[in-house]
């Protein structure tokens, strides 16, 4: 058996595959590490049938569809997740098949409605449902202590204490502990009565994820995170040093039409020595009448280099082929000293 933790940050996601098959399986992928994934099943000389979510993520960004795509996939969550790009929906004691191995889904809610466990032969990953030395909260949309307690006391403590428990989060570079090592220590677990249980739970007082609105709408719908329109816009276009847009205003330079995509009342407050004004809002619909010359050579900027790049790649898809951006924003262009008029 391959099996292969991927850590992100305090997001834990895994690769684990059939050494007689090379059929493999990636859980919780987080988007940050697509390219790594990727690498790392070829790497590996795995072939990936399945990429599964423990549950639907408020923390992070899951990079589950983008891999489904890339590596011919299915994408497999309880039937209770929202995300509609789900191939094959999972319910409690079914199992699927990774070449030889055996992987069975508990349905294990309280993290969320939909939060599941998944178990092999000598491990089981427990995703957000417990944790090294802790469990997932039950405060963010779906959670529900009640369940939480069912979920921990009725199912996953009931497995072997040998049991290997692989969670999908840890920030203090844990990598795995035992249903009989948390049984132990795990003070979460100490509360063996219902109704204390979930008065704990309820008594946390803990602070929203950063990402929380955006991690709920992109990986519930299966839309794209700002970040990636921007890596994305990122990949078509190609950018310039503020440095070498600055001799080629020093030196008169016609050719490079600079183009402020910010909003007016910042282009007026200072803006780079002779730069053309279009706010990326009114791009599409104005670039025609301001920029007629299609061969132009533009480079677009904004207030810190992410607004630019969008723009950047909407001229290039509008056939503007020269178009480029700054590398870096206005913000930056101002802390390097270099000229700007008002
Ligand atoms: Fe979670």
């Amino acid at each position: 058996m391959l099996f292969e933790q991927i850590r992100s940050g305090g997001c834990l996601s895994y690769l684990i595959g059939c050494d007689d098959s090379c059929a493999a399986l990636i859980v919780d992928p987080h988007l940050d590490q697509l390219d790594r994934y990727i690498a790392l099943v070829a790497e590996r000389g795995m072939r990936v049938h399945y990429v599964a979510e423990t549950h639907t993520h408020a923390d992070h960004f899951s990079a589950a569809r983008e891999l489904g795509k890339a590596l011919d996939a299915k994408i497999v969550t309880h039937r209770a997740s929202p995300a509609p790009f789900a191939n094959v929906r999972v319910d409690d004691g079914e199992q699927i098949h990774i070449g030889k191995l055996r992987m069975r889904v508990l349905h294990t809610p309280g993290h969320t409605a939909d939060s599941c466990s998944f178990v092999f032969e000598d491990r089981v990953l427990t995703g957000d449902t417990l944790l090294i030395g802790g469990t997932g909260r039950t405060d963010l949309p779906t959670g529900d202590p009640d369940q939480l307690f069912d979920s921990l006391f009725g199912k996953l403590l009931e497995l072997d204490d040998a049991m290997r428990v692989y969670p999908a989060h840890d920030y203090k570079e844990r990598n795995s502990t035992t249903i009989g090592a948390e049984k132990q220590t795990n003070l979460r677990l100490k509360k063996t009565e219902r109704k204390d249980f979930v008065a704990l739970m309820r008594g946390l007082d803990m602070k929203m994820p950063v990402h929380l609105t955006e991690a709920l709408r992109t990986n519930c719908s299966g839309g794209k995170t700002v970040a990636q329109l921007i890596a994305e816009a990122s990949r078509e276009v190609v950018f310039m040093d503020m440095h070498e847009v600055a001799r080629h205003i020093e030196r008169g330079d016609r050719d490079l039409v600079l183009l402020d995509v910010r909003e007016k009342e910042a282009f007026d407050r200072g803006h780079l020595p002779g730069a053309k004004h279009v706010p990326r809002g009114q791009l599409e619909l104005r670039v025609d009448k301001e920029l007629p010359d299609p061969n132009a050579r533009i480079l677009a900027y904004c207030q810190v280099g992410r607004v630019s790049t969008l723009a950047t790649a909407t001229l290039r898809t509008m056939g503007f082929q020269r178009a480029i951006a700054l590398d870096g924003g206005y913000d930056a262009w101002v802390a390097a000293g270099l000229p700007v008029t008002a």
